[in-house]
């Protein structure tokens, strides 16, 4: 989260946008609704109201920025889209993804529930599709709740024998917010009580009007087992892809976000990444969440090692020195005692507040109330 305006500042603070300008005028600043403040001011502001505002990416961090700003357009070139696959629990997500890889993920996971979020990359007509399996949704909430903007394209996954549940309106309500395009594959097509014309008139009701009805989002009916109308499913999130024009620049320091993370006992502590934009290499130095680490090593998706992952690549990272958090946002530092530094105040911070010692407020805490 940057700089945010006077209005949107005044509406975390549950606070009339006129008193907060009142207040940034009692301090000599002139300002209108409209106008940025920056997070100093905002914290000033803040305090005047009684509420302790802390910045969650500090000015330490504007290395980070730097890099967001310095992308010249001519270094940008096309990315993968990043999808995610949701919807309501046995509507066959994972089905359907270890159909696109031609893989079985399933007869691997205990009790056929998905375990993790996997992260996949597959290619299409010469073209690479990332793709993420959730599992539930509580993930992908916490990415949110934190900023990350980590999906492109949504597949919401619609059993035609079972129709729209509780979790397919969850999982609507989550690619609305976080306002990213849906595609309907309408699964199960090939079971005889299957039907898709329910499933359609269901989510209109939710505003997922076909477009054969005159709305305008795309559904696909597939069968999951057979594989039937997979093809036209992946080509419609190529298309979807195409009109959303996804670049990266790969020439720069990487950034991204731990998609998840756990001990392991040979390796130590292992995080699954999306490499968002720039290039990770082994041997950059990065922290992520509160660790820094140099990276030993990396695989892939198919287990094999790689030196390089460039942008929307889920890649495994070897090398931190403890395990960050699902959601926590990964970065490059040229400089390693800077990285180190940052890691290190981050711990400190985050031992602090379990020590429930002094009462702080985040500006992420602020955008969840609302
Ligand atoms: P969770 O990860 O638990 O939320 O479930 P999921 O959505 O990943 O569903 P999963 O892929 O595990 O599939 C659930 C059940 O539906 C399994 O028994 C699958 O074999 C079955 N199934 C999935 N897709 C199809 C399909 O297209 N046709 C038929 N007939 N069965 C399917
Ligand atoms: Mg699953």
């Amino acid at each position: 989260s940057g700089p945010l305006t006077v209005g949107e500042f005044a509406k975390l603070l549950r606070k009339e946008a006129s008193e907060v300008i009142r207040k940034l005028i009692s301090l000599g600043i002139m300002a209108t609704i409209n106008q940025e403040i920056d997070v100093d001011t905002m914290s000033v502001i803040a305090e005047e109201f009684g509420v302790t505002v802390e910045y969650k990416e500090e000015v330490d961090e504007s290395n980070f920025e730097e890099q967001e700003e310095n992308d010249d357009p001519e270094a940008l070139v096309e990315r993968p889209p990043v999808v995610t696959i949701m919807g309501h629990v046995d509507h066959g997500k994972t089905t359907l993804l270890d159909k696109i890889r031609h893989t079985n993920v399933t007869a691997g996971e205990a009790g056929g529930i998905t375990q993790h979020i996997g992260a996949y990359q597959v290619e299409i007509n010469n073209k690479k599709i990332t793709f993420l399996d959730t599992p539930g949704h509580a993930a992908f909430t916490t990415m949110r709740a934190r900023g990350a903007k980590v999906t492109d394209i949504t597949i919401l996954v619609v059993a035609a024998d079972d129709g729209v549940k509780p979790q397919t309106v969850e999982a609507i309500n989550h690619a609305k917010a976080a306002d990213v395009p849906i595609i309907v594959a309408v699964n199960k097509m090939d079971k005889p009580e299957a039907n898709p014309d329910r499933v359609k008139q269901q989510l209109t009701e939710h505003g997922l009007v076909p477009e054969e009805w005159g709305g305008e989002t795309i559904f696909v009916p597939v069968s999951a087992i057979t594989g039937a109308g997979i093809d036209e499913l992946l080509e419609m999130v190529l298309l979807v892809a195409e009109v959303q024009e996804l670049k990266a620049n790969p020439d720069k320091r990487a950034r991204g976000v731990v998609i998840e993370a756990e001990l392991d006992k040979g390796r130590g502590a292992v995080a699954t990444v999306l490499v968002q934009n720039g290039t990770l290499k082994v041997g950059d130095g990065v922290v992520a969440g509160n660790y820094f680490g140099k990276i030993r090593a990396m695989v892939n998706d198919r287990g094999r090692r790689v030196k390089v992952a460039p942008p929307s690549t889920p890649v495994e990272i070897l090398g931190l020195s403890d395990v960050p958090g699902a959601g926590d946002p990964f970065m490059v530092f040229e400089d390693e005692k800077k990285g180190r530094a940052i890691a290190e105040r981050r711990m400190a911070k985050q031992k602090e507040e379990e020590r429930g010692g002094n009462k702080r407020v985040t500006l992420d805490d602020l955008f969840k109330q609302i």
